[in-house]
C-alpha cells in the first residue's frame, strides 16, 4: 500500500489528526492551506462540536471555504496580530526544518501567519521529508514587474515560468491578485540566502522558502501506520 494514493491520504490525515489534538480551548491559530491541513480543519470540527472553543485565520480562499464549511469560527490578522500556533502543510521540509511552500500559490499568507505564531506545526506526509531542498520554489511576483523580477531571478541560477492555470486560460491569479513564477532549480546550495536574495527583488512579494521557522516550530510526519513528531530544541511542549 505504501505510495499509493490511498496510503498518501491515510498518512495526511494521521499527521493533520495529530496536530489538531495540540489545539487548546481559547486559542486562536493560523489555518494553513492544502490537502494535509484540511484533515486538521475536520478533525478541529468534531472537537469543535465536542464544546472546543477556537477561532482561525485562514491563510488562503480554499482553507476559509472550508473552515465555514466545517464550523470553525474565523478572525483576522487585524483582530488578533499573535496567535498561538499556526498549522499548516509543506512540499519538502529538510532535517534543519528548512521548507519548500506554495504548491498551493498561498504562500505569501501562509509566511504572514506562520511569523504571526508563538508555534508553527507543519503537517507532512513522509516523502515530504527530504535531505536537500531542490526543485521548484514559487514565488509570488507583482504582476506589473513580474518580467522585470524573472529577469532577476533568473540570475539566482533558476529557470523561471510563470504558473499557469488549470480550468483557466493564461496566469494563476492569487488570493492577492498577484502572479506565481515556480523557479527551477538543479540545486540549492544555501536556502537562507536564497530566501533573503528573492526578498529583495523588487516585484517579488515572497518566495516559498521558509527558512526561518526553525524555532518553536514542530513537524508531524505522518505515515498511513502511525505518525513521528520532530520538534525544535526550543518548543515549549
Ligand atoms: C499551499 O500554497 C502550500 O504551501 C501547501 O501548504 C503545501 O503545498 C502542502 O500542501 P498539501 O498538504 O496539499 O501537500
Amino acid at each position: 500500500m505504501a505510495g499509493t494514493a490511498d496510503a498518501v491520504a491515510a498518512a495526511k490525515r494521521a499527521a493533520g489528526y495529530q496536530a489538531a489534538e495540540i489545539v487548546e480551548d481559547g486559542m486562536v491559530i493560523g489555518l494553513g492551506t492544502g490537502s494535509t491541513v484540511f484533515y486538521a480543519i475536520e478533525s478541529l470540527s468534531g472537537r469543535i462540536r465536542e464544546g472546543l472553543s477556537i477561532a482561525g485565520v485562514p491563510t488562503s480562499y480554499q482553507t476559509a471555504m472550508r473552515a465555514r464549511e466545517y464550523g470553525i469560527p474565523l478572525t483576522t490578522l487585524d483582530d488578533n496580530p499573535v496567535l498561538d500556533l499556526a498549522i499548516d502543510g509543506a512540499d519538502q521540509v529538510d532535517p534543519r526544518f528548512r521548507m519548500i511552500k506554495g504548491r498551493g500559490a498561498a504562500l505569501t499568507r501562509e509566511k504572514c501567519v506562520a511569523s504571526a505564531a508563538f508555534r508553527f506545526v507543519v503537517v507532512v506526509d513522509e516523502a515530504k521529508m527530504v535531505k536537500k531542498l531542490g526543485g521548484i520554489v514559487p514565488v509570488e511576483t507583482l504582476p506589473f514587474a513580474t518580467k522585470t523580477a524573472i529577469a532577476q531571478l533568473r540570475g539566482l541560477g533558476c529557470r523561471p515560468f510563470i504558473r499557469e492555470g488549470v480550468k483557466k486560460d493564461g496566469p494563476v491569479i492569487t488570493d492577492n491578485g498577484n502572479f506565481i513564477v515556480d523557479c527551477h532549480f538543479e540545486e540549492i546550495a544555501d536556502a537562507a540566502g536564497l530566501e533573503a536574495e528573492m526578498a529583495v527583488i523588487p516585484g517579488v512579494i515572497e518566495s516559498g522558502l521558509f527558512t526561518r521557522f526553525t524555532g518553536n516550530t514542530t513537524i508531524i510526519v505522518g505515515n498511513e501506520k502511525k505518525c513521528s513528531v520532530l520538534t525544535s530544541p526550543d518548543v515549549v511542549p
